[in-house]
């Protein structure tokens, strides 16, 4: 059984294949004993290791000066009650206070999972559990669910979290965090992933824990490219394959605040939520609201587990079931005519990309209303007639004839205000009366907690799609949300637009997933801007960036795979000026994901066509070693000029070495001569398929030599090796 609750000593023991949580009740309260290894683990219950007593800790009880909120390792804490780390919750209650404090009640440990209504979650298996702690606050009449899940195999547990209101009024949820967890200790680097368009996730940062409080966070309505979610907190000597780490991912791509706090006894408090800057929930009475999901993973030998435990957690409880299936190879027309597109182009180019041995053509942006350029034309969902004479169903018909798939990309949150959406309903969008709205990239964003801005859109798809059958949609959203407000919700819902705001853009996923179930769904933010845990489990993939320089892309990738997989990662070769080395290394930098191509094939050199053929043909021998292969890091390219990996499926083995030639951010400098394939099989013979090169897996296992790299001149430049077990 994953979760156990011993009676004798109120200790619950959270199992997964590889790692062990434990916590007990004490006094009504939950403390934290335990995370890591299951192995050998040690649990001391808090009647065998009480704590020590601090002076000016508050305490509940006369004489109980050991037992303090503020010095105990908490499972979960309260704003204003005797605990003065940051807390998880904070509830303004009908006496106008924000004191709050939740005792526990009962518990249930149950099958499964329970579901978080309008918000995607990881998927159950057979063996998914669930702990629902029940808690009560006295006080405010509110009652708070603590949830626990299970994901056995990829050693991955879950937090989440509801609260219902039972106190006859209003209550305001002011902070509010999906996790929480006290660990011993200060001796922690933070690792985290911030950046900027075109540069998603490129500061892979690694900063040491202190005495205070290390806040990162997006304010901006979506995960953002400027600092993902995802965090990890190891030892401060933990790298590749040595020493404790804790990863952390949130299911939720809106706004959220990540913690790591040094406190004055020496834990370390980490937290991951929703936060109080974005989020400010009005709770009626009788009513029930659920945060998003955080997950956690252990470690104990590096930061290689850590994510090769996310990335399987990903493919098997985030990831659509369906987006298993063969990811298609296209040919994107955005770097190949921006907005300059219509019917007779986009012909040619399917044709020129069946021409290649590509499986799909996808027309982005520029096809629909008045949208020649990116300042009109957003929110009106109705075919360009004067681009594409026919409609949309008998150019598609065109498309298909020439033997490729068809996607197309929309933009449904956003709005120019040149626009005959924008014109009919200015009262559509996100803004604050009587307060001037900010523009970004030319446009206003749409108010999606409106449900009549949902059926809306809803209504002009299903027009404009009728009878058009669509393979892929690219979901774009080019600009970030300023000024919250809705000119919809009430005064007093105002602080949860921006979570309302998610739930309408999720519900908005879910129709166009049942109402095209066929068709699968690449997400964008201008690039990846929302690549995130939550939008992964409503698409396929996501367009990992706006930036396809091959050398700024080993960073990204490099870095988005600490927490996400390959099968999500979105990569196109672009356009290589009819350089053939240009080509080869874009190619090779773009196998580390979904391959996909995005520059115009049209007035390119024959000998250029022919080499996109072939690494087509070569892609689809090995992809699935890619997508469903496990992952292994072998040379940073923050810390070396060289970025190296393998990803290892059964039998095969594709290796990578890319030269980045001292293009380092950090400056970390380390040297990587050979390439060490430890988990090959000591007693075989692989053959590498491209070169015919034949050796031992005791060989692989040692590390073969790099050997010279042919730089032309840029200082950049790969190699790639796809053993075969003989
Ligand atoms: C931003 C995306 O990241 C690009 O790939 C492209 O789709 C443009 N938007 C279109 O406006």
């Amino acid at each position: 059984m994953p979760i156990t609750f011993q009676k004798e000593n109120s200790l619950f023991r959270l199992t997964t294949k590889n790692t062990l949580y434990a916590f007990d009740i004490v006094k009504g309260k939950l403390i934290h004993r335990y995370y890591g290894k299951k192995a050998g683990a040690q649990v001391k219950t808090f009647a065998e290791e009480p704590g020590q007593v601090w002076s000016f800790a508050p305490y509940a009880t006369e004489g109980e000066v050991y037992f303090s909120l503020d010095t105990q390792p908490l499972e979960y804490s309260y704003f204003g009650s005797g605990d003065f780390r940051t807390t998880a919750l904070r509830i303004r209650n009908g006496a106008g206070n924000s004191v709050t404090g939740f005792d526990y009640v009962s518990h249930k440990i149950r099958k499964g999972r329970v579901e978080i209504p309008a918000i995607p979650c990881g998927r159950a298996d057979d063996r998914t559990q669930t702990l629902d702690i029940t808690l009560r606050d006295a006080a405010s009449g509110c009652e708070l669910h603590l949830y626990y899940t299970v994901f056995y195999d990829c050693d991955v547990i879950s937090r989440y979290a509801s609260v219902t209101n039972r106190s006859g009024g209003d209550v305001v949820i002011e902070k509010w965090m999906s996790l929480a967890l006290d660990l011993p200790g200060h001796n922690y680097d933070l690792i985290s992933l911030a950046g900027a368009h075109a540069y998603e996730r490129i500061y892979n940062e690694r900063t040491p824990v202190f005495r205070g409080n290390l806040s990162m966070h997006s304010r901006r309505g979506a995960t953002s490219h400027q600092m993902n979610s995802f965090m990890a907190v190891c030892d401060r000597k933990a790298d590749e394959n040595h020493g404790d780490v804790y990863g952390f991912n949130f299911v939720y791509s809106g706004s959220f605040l990540n913690e790591v706090e040094g406190d004055p006894t020496g834990k370390t408090r980490v937290q991951m939520g929703l936060g109080d800057e974005n989020f400010n929930y009005r709770l009626k009475d009788g009513e029930t609201v659920f945060c998003p999901e955080a997950v956690m993973t252990y470690s104990p030998k590096g930061l290689g587990i850590m994510s090769r435990n996310f990335h399987r957690f990903a493919n098997d409880h985030i990831v659509p079931a369906k987006a298993k299936e063969r990811r298609p190879v296209v040919l994107n027309s955005w770097e190949a005519f921006y907005f300059n597109i219509n019917e007779d182009v986009m012909v040619d180019f399917a044709s020129a990309a069946a021409d290649c041995g590509m499986d799909m053509v996808i027309m982005d942006d520029g096809w629909f209303g008045a949208r020649v350029h990116d300042r009109a034309g957003l929110g009106d969902w109705y075919v360009n007639k004067n681009r594409f004479k026919e409609g949309l169903a008998p150019y598609v018909d065109r498309v298909k004839k020439t033997g490729v798939k068809f996607g197309i990309w929309v933009e449904p949150e956003m709005v120019n205000p040149d626009s005959d959406l924008f014109r009919a309903h200015p009262e559509w969008c996100i803004r604050c009366p009587e307060r001037p709205m900010s523009y970004s990239r030319s446009q206003y964003v749409l108010d999606m907690a409106n449900p009549a801005v949902i059926e809306y859109l809803k209504e002009m798809f299903t027009e404009t799609f009728r009878d058009v059958p669509i393979d892929y949609f690219k979901w774009d959203m080019n600009r970030h949300i300023s000024e919250p407000g809705s000119l919809y919700l009430d005064a007093e819902d105002q602080g949860s637009m921006e979570y309302r705001y998610m739930q309408g853009v999720y519900s908005l996923f879910r129709w166009f997933m049942e109402t095209y179930p066929d068709a699968m769904i690449e997400n964008c933010s201008g690039g990846g801007g929302r690549y995130d845990l939550a939008m992964m489990a409503i698409s396929s993939q996501i367009w990992t960036s706006d930036n396809t320089n091959a050398r700024d892309r080993t960073l990204i990738q490099y870095s988005s795979m600490l927490a996400y997989p390959a099968s999500v990662m979105s990569c196109h070769v672009s356009n290589p000026h009819g350089d053939m080395h240009e080509l080869d290394l874009k190619y090779k930098v773009a196998v580390n994901g979904v391959l996909g191509y995005e520059f115009n094939v049209l007035d390119t050199p024959d000998e250029v066509k022919d080499e996109i053929r072939r690494q087509v043909k070569e892609y689809r021998t090995f992809d699935l070693v890619i997508t469903d292969g496990e992952y292994y890091r072998l040379s940073s390219p923050y810390e070396s000029d060289i970025s190296a990996y393998y990803f290892q499926l059964g039998d095969q083995i594709l290796l990578s070495a890319i030269l980045t030639n001292g293009h380092a951010v950090t400056g970390r400098k380390k040297e990587c001569k050979k390439l060490a394939v430890r988990t090959a099989d000591p007693a075989a013979t692989y053959r590498d398929t491209r070169s015919g090169m034949v050796v031992t897996g005791d060989e692989l296992r040692r590390g073969i030599e790099i050997g010279a790299f042919s730089p032309d001149g840029s200082g950049w430049d790969a190699k790639l090796w796809y053993f075969v077990k003989e």
